[in-house]
């Protein structure tokens, strides 16, 4: 009898520690993705993308693109965590955010139709390449995006930009985002318009290849002062800037282009470059509110170049194109 009752105590003992250990154990914050939920006994961290599917998300890489966009979706829809204050450095969302489909290895579905029968096909970074169609539309495979140009245009400085220490600074600061320096085809300054132009490639010869579509969207929510990162991820276009030769180098503005493996297929493609490039500039002018002319016109001169941008006023415009020529 008192070995029976010093049994029950034991158990007893043993459910109430084992009790206080699930209570005291307090899962870490997921460095990469400040909407991901960790909790459990095995601290996993997932992330809600709709009512019935929350898939664990590894938090020492980032989360897709498709992911982000999905949750950013759920959250807008459910009035969950509502839209951050932008800080000062927030601007105008271009982002044409729509609720995507995607694969179960987080990328996107090629064809996309945003909840309703209106579809079109994407590339591997989620934006729009086709007209818009019906539920029939065909997008037979997924158009890889192979090389990405982001343009972040710096505040004004005080001091001479050093370009050397420029190149140097950015490319540390890619990093964050898990960027490999061997993506990094190009860095280019535009000294007048403070312009940073950062062309990213897919380089085969890396192991683990970056989803650079991911690293991209990344940066530009940074920018945009709506960070997809924990606040305690050191990542490094922070809010108040990059130390910088004794100055801080910050940011107001970021585009970014995509270049597709195949040209895009928009009805507008048999239009001329030309009049392309100038579509370009006047959705950035709607859009953003403001002219990047040089920039745009230098750098969207080729027709398989093309910004995202809200897929109405392309359409808007190009049919004022159409009925103008
Ligand atoms: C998370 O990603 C890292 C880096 O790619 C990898 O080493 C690790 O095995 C992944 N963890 C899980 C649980 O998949
Ligand atoms: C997708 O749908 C949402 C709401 O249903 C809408 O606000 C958004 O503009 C749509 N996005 C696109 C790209 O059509
Ligand atoms: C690819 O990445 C490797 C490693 O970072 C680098 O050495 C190489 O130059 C890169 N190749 C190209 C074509 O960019």
């Amino acid at each position: 009898m008192r070995v029976l009752g010093s049994l029950v105590l034991a158990v007893l003992a043993l459910v109430a520690f084992a009790q206080e250990e699930e209570e005291e154990k307090e899962c870490s914050v997921c460095m990469t993705n400040q909407f991901a939920k960790c909790q459990g006994s095995n601290c996993e961290c997932t992330l809600q993308l709709s009512t019935d599917n929350t898939p664990i998300v590894n938090c020492s890489t980032l989360t897709s693109k498709c992911w982000m966009m999905k949750n950013e979706m759920y959250r807008i829809k459910n009035g969950i965590g509502t839209r951050r204050k932008p800080t000062e450095h927030a601007m105008l969302d271009n982002d044409g955010i729509y609720d995507p489909d995607c694969r179960d290895d987080g990328k996107f579905h090629p064809k996309q139709c945003n909840g309703t029968s209106t579809c079109w096909c994407v590339n591997s970074a989620g934006v729009r390449r086709t007209d818009k169609g019906d539920e029939n539309q065909q997008c037979p495979e997924l158009v890889t995006t192979f090389w990405f140009q982001i343009q972040l245009r710096h505040k004004a400085m005080d001091k001479e930009m050093d370009e050397a220490k420029l190149k140097e600074v950015i490319t540390k600061s890619f990093a964050a985002y898990q960027v490999d320096p061997g993506y990094i085809e190009k860095i280019e300054y535009l000294k007048e318009d403070r312009y940073i132009l950062v062309d990213l490639k897919q380089n085969r010869t890396v192991q683990t290849p970056t989803d650079l579509a991911t690293a991209a969207y990344y940066i530009e929510k940074d920018v945009k002062g709506s960070s997809l990162f924990s606040s305690t991820y050191n990542r490094s276009i922070l809010d108040d800037g990059i130390p910088f030769n004794g100055d801080k180098l910050s940011f107001e503005q970021a585009y970014v282009y995509y270049i597709d493996e195949k040209n895009p297929e928009f009805s507008m493609k048999q239009m001329t470059p030309g009049i392309i490039a100038v579509i370009v500039v006047v959705c950035l002018a709607i859009v953003a509110g403001l002219v990047v002319l040089f920039v745009t016109r230098r750098k969207a001169a080729k027709s398989h170049i093309y910004q995202k941008a809200e897929g109405r006023e392309l359409d808007e415009i190009q049919k004022q194109q159409l009925t103008t020529s």
